[in-house]
């Protein structure tokens, strides 16, 4: 198992082939998708094993040290879901934030604390220079992440993936030297 990065609780570790049944199990439940894939439709087990996990596999090849991150709870050794941490296009200095989690492990700060760690390791040793992170502005619980998170509210506006729905969208962000200024703040 290759671990991408260490939390109290969780373990971001590769996605591999195997994931497959993990990653249908999250993506077919319609409340966990509703306001992060497109549509807010679920996916097959045919789109996981042709399009997801082919993609997801295809960005560590690309990007080494960016892409999906598999999330593990150590105290179960369960996968509960994963956090995206890669160019948002094709800057490698400017990441994007995300994160899909079972609901079974929602409330419990999981989010926050994956988040948290992977905004650490971006700024202190990856090289990261920006990072980036949307959701939908009814999606409540994502936005909180990033606020928890330390990203600031940039701007708002219509969401491309849901143009009958009359959904908007926000945008926050994070810079290194807003970060590290901030840092030197905490007790
Ligand atoms: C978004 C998501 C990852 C949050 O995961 P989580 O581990 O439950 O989040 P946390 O426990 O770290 O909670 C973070 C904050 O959000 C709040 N929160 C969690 N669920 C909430 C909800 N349904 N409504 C409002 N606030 C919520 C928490 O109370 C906490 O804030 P607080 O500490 O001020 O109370 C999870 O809800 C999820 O996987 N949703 C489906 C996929 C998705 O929408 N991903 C984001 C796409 S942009």
């Amino acid at each position: 198992m290759e671990i991408f990065l260490e939390t109290e609780r969780l373990i971001l570790r590769r996605f591999t082939e195997d994931d497959a049944d993990n990653l249908f199990e999250l993506d077919s439940d319609p409340e966990v998708v509703r306001y992060a894939n497109p549509g807010g439709k679920t996916r097959t087990y045919e789109e996981i094993t042709d399009e997801v996990l082919p993609r997801f596999l295809f960005e560590y090849e690309k990007y080494g040290h960016f892409g999906h991150w598999a999330a593990v709870e150590k105290s179960s050794g369960g996968f509960i879901g994963w956090f995206e941490f890669r160019p948002f296009a094709e800057d490698l200095e400017e990441i994007e934030l995300g994160y899909r989690l079972k609901k079974s492990a929602w409330g419990r700060g999981y989010a926050t604390e994956g988040s948290r760690a992977l905004v650490r390791k971006g700024f202190a040793e990856l090289g990261v220079r920006r990072i980036v992170a949307i959701a939908l502005v009814v999606n409540t619980a994502s936005v909180r992440v990033m606020q928890k998170a330390g990203l600031k509210f940039e701007k708002r506006g219509m969401y491309p993936m849901y143009p009958d729905r009359d959904m908007e969208e926000v945008w926050y962000g994070l810079e290194k030297d807003d970060f590290l200024c901030a840092s030197t703040h905490l007790p």
